[in-house]
């Protein structure tokens, strides 16, 4: 393939449960994709190339950021990205009183200023490629429980980055969320291991009557990026199989 055909996408935390499913499905539909992940990956495919990185290292050291575009301007022959899946996201759970200022900050670090930073890096080839971002907020943007309070926190900021991004964006590049609810991936099902009147029951209280799978959140991020799409822009798209909509007060 020319290398002025080649769409390329890069996924961050590629190696977990909803990135795998990201990297395959962009694959599948004609993309080559850059799976990075702080993990290495030892899968290999023509159409992947894996580059092991730390998105904080990217938020608080410049010039760690600035190796790390060349390294993918390289990969691309200096075409640079048509679709960022700012994907990666760490969960440290903890009361108020007990979270850590080294949990929070580094929360805070990879879950909002890490979409934030990369994505400032690539806004010229994204540009130029009429490109698009899809961020992987959560339904704790909106809705939350406790411990919870440090992601849901963090998941609400990207949320909103992505609201606000927009309008500085303007026509130069498309940005948008997406909030699943809870997405059956290894992690969440070994979670339940043992406890499968739990997992019932968690589904049970889905108006779906089931959870996402990890397939379904890639889907709706590779329709972001695409033409159908074309006029959504800056908005966050709750997945959820309409648990957003219930309350959980007793009957
Ligand atoms: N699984 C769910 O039920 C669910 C629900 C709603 C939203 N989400 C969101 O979906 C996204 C993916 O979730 P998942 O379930 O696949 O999680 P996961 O933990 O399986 O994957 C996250 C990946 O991010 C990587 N990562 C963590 N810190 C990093 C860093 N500093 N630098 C680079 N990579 C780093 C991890 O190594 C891991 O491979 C996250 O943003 C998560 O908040 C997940």
């Amino acid at each position: 393939m020319e290398n002025s055909d080649m769409k390329w996408c890069l996924v961050t935390g590629a190696n977990g449960g909803i990135g795998k499913a990201l990297t395959s499905c962009f694959v599948e539909n004609g993309y080559s994709v850059i799976a990075t992940d702080i993990t290495k990956s030892s899968e290999t495919s023509s159409n992947i190339v894996n580059l092991q990185i730390d998105l904080e290292r990217i938020v608080l050291d410049e010039a760690y950021a600035d190796e790390f575009k060349s390294k993918v301007d390289d990969i691309t022959n200096d075409k640079g990205l048509t679709a960022l899946i700012n994907n990666a996201a760490i969960q440290i759970l903890g009361n108020v009183k007990e979270v850590t200022r080294q949990d929070w900050l580094r929360s805070m670090n990879v879950n909002v200023s890490a979409p934030f930073f990369v994505t400032q890096l690539f806004l010229d080839s994204l540009k130029s490629n009429s490109g698009a971002v899809v961020n992987i907020s959560s339904i704790h943007a909106l809705q939350t429980k406790r411990n919870f309070v440090t992601y849901a926190t963090s998941k609400g900021a990207l949320s909103s980055l992505t609201r606000n991004m927009a309008v500085d964006l303007g026509n130069a590049v498309r940005i948008n969320a997406i909030e699943p609810a809870a997405v059956s991936t290894d992690m969440l099902r070994a979670g339940f291991e043992g406890k499968e009147e739990q997992f019932r029951l968690l589904e049970a209280f889905h108006p779906i009557a089931r959870i996402a799978s990890p397939e379904e959140v890639a889907q709706l991020a590779l329709f972001l990026c695409s033409e159908q799409s074309s006029f959504i822009h800056g908005t966050c798209l709750n997945a959820t199989g309409g648990i957003h909509g219930c309350l959980s007060d007793p009957d």
